[in-house]
């Protein structure tokens, strides 16, 4: 008897988060079982699945109406709870929301949870966030005064980058987030931050150490952000550790205390 729940787990732990079908199909089989037909056969209608897959634009429409009804961060953190048009979702042992202080005047933003954040449903708590976190101590931060959360919630199966479509569906929930987080600032740390909080086609090279409006709020107003190389990257570029801590002292002297 085929253990349908444990193949479809196992597909999800490597990646395959799309399947064709609920059931497997034994095409060996299928080929010796088929008869050649021997006359003309009529045409065969083929017909849409039950529930058609919705598209990216659908999704995001949905993610937007969810993100603006929530008048709250408790109500945000239901809704991207409750919402299951994101596949990583599935995979994921913990949604990670967010970690500190709601009330910072820094808002820090990385791309994603890794195996260490999912295990204890908190950001950048893994060796990269440590060292994170390090940086931003020695450069004066009062770690207590800051916020942090990602563009996605959930662990992406073997720490793969969110694809575009992700990034694009989680865009009105991390847009929300700062809006009732209401920051003075917003550090985007990493490329993928970058292109979901400012839409960047560049990469993180070019985006470091600039100031930039976050224009998505309502009401017309704006908060000041930044970017900076995220700590995965300065775990395999070593060389690279001094631009962030320019970058960081750089805010620093913004921000004041
Ligand atoms: N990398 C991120 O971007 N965020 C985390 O929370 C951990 C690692």
């Amino acid at each position: 008897m085929v253990d349908k729940t444990r193949i479809k787990n196992q597909l999800l732990s490597m990646g395959v988060d799309q399947l064709m079908s609920e059931t497997p199909t034994d095409r060996v089989a299928q080929k010796t079982e088929e008869p050649k037909p021997e006359t003309p056969q009529p045409k065969q209608t083929i017909s849409r699945p039950a529930v058609a897959a919705k598209g990216v634009s659908t999704q995001i429409q949905e993610t937007e109406a969810l993100a603006a009804s929530a008048q709250t961060l408790d109500d945000l953190k239901r809704a991207i709870q409750n919402y299951e048009g994101l596949a990583v979702k599935k995979t994921a042992l913990n949604m990670v929301f967010c970690d500190g202080n709601s009330k910072a005047k820094i808002m820090l933003v990385g791309e994603a949870p890794g195996a260490e954040e999912d295990k204890q449903g908190k950001p950048f708590v893994g060796q990269s966030g440590q060292m994170l976190r390090k940086i931003f101590k020695f450069a004066g931060f009062d770690l207590d005064n800051i916020y942090i959360s990602n563009v996605l919630n959930w662990r992406p199966p073997g720490n793969r980058t969110p694809t575009p479509q992700e990034i694009a569906i989680a865009r009105p929930f991390i847009q929300r987030h700062i809006e009732l987080v209401n920051p003075d600032m917003v550090i985007m740390v990493g490329g993928t931050s970058c292109k979901a909080l400012i839409n960047a086609k560049d990469g993180i090279t070019k985006l470091r150490g600039n100031w930039y409006d976050l224009d998505f709020l309502k009401e017309g107003s704006t908060v000041k952000a930044t970017a900076i190389y995220h700590p995965a990257y300065l775990m395999r570029s070593p060389s690279r550790k001094k631009d962030v801590w320019q970058d960081v002292l750089k805010i620093k002297n913004y921000v004041g205390s």
